[in-house]
This record gives structure tokens, sequence and C-alpha cells, in this order.
């Protein structure tokens, strides 16, 4: 658990910085572990580093894309993520499954 640097009070005892930051000094095992990333694409983005870094293969890193849904019923298109419908597919997507598309998603 880390906060935004700025963002902790005097009673703070956790991280303080950015989350590839965090990450990069945690050096989290892989070992029978999977990461879990959700939150702005830049964060994704910039996370995928540090772990890849520290071994976690790409079917151990989860990434939500809820961000992208609409109507959630397969309907209005807003979801696609290339051949992919968060809304029907996901919103729970594997590094692996994400990492075959172009680079523009
Ligand atoms: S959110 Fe509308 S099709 Fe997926």
């Amino acid at each position: 658990l880390t906060v935004d640097p700025g963002g902790q009070d005097k009673n703070w005892t956790g991280w303080v910085g950015f989350i590839p930051e965090v990450l990069t000094q945690l050096k989290p095992s892989p070992e029978n572990a999977v990461s879990i990333l959700c939150g702005p694409p830049a964060m994704i983005k910039f996370g995928l580093v540090p772990l890849s870094g520290s071994g976690f293969a790409a079917h151990q890193i989860m990434i939500s894309l809820e961000k992208k849904i609409k109507c959630g019923v397969g309907k209005c298109g807003r979801c696609n993520v290339g051949r992919l419908h968060v809304c029907e597919q996901g919103p729970i997507f594997s590094y692996e499954q994400l990492r075959e598309l172009p680079d523009e998603y």
C-alpha cells in the first residue's frame, strides 16, 4: 500500500511514492503469486516494467480494464480493445492476452 508523495499524514507508516517506484524497491516475488493492476493506463503501463523485471510472467499479471465499459451488454462498441470486448470478455485480462494487441491499444 502506498500514497503519492505529499499524500501521507503524520501517522502514515506505509510506502510513499508512485507504484512503479515502490514495486522497483519492493521487488515482489513471482513465486506462487499473481499481480493485479488497475488504474489509469499510464500507471498500468509503467507498473508492468518492474513486475516483468521482478520475474512475473505475462500470465501472472492481471489487468483490469473496466474503465472502458459503457453499456456493459455488448451493444455500444465503446469497450473494444482490439479484438476484445471488455464488457463481455473482461474486464480482467492477463498481460499475456493484452500484449498481443497492437501498441495503440
Ligand atoms: S460496453 Fe458497450 S459493447 Fe461493451
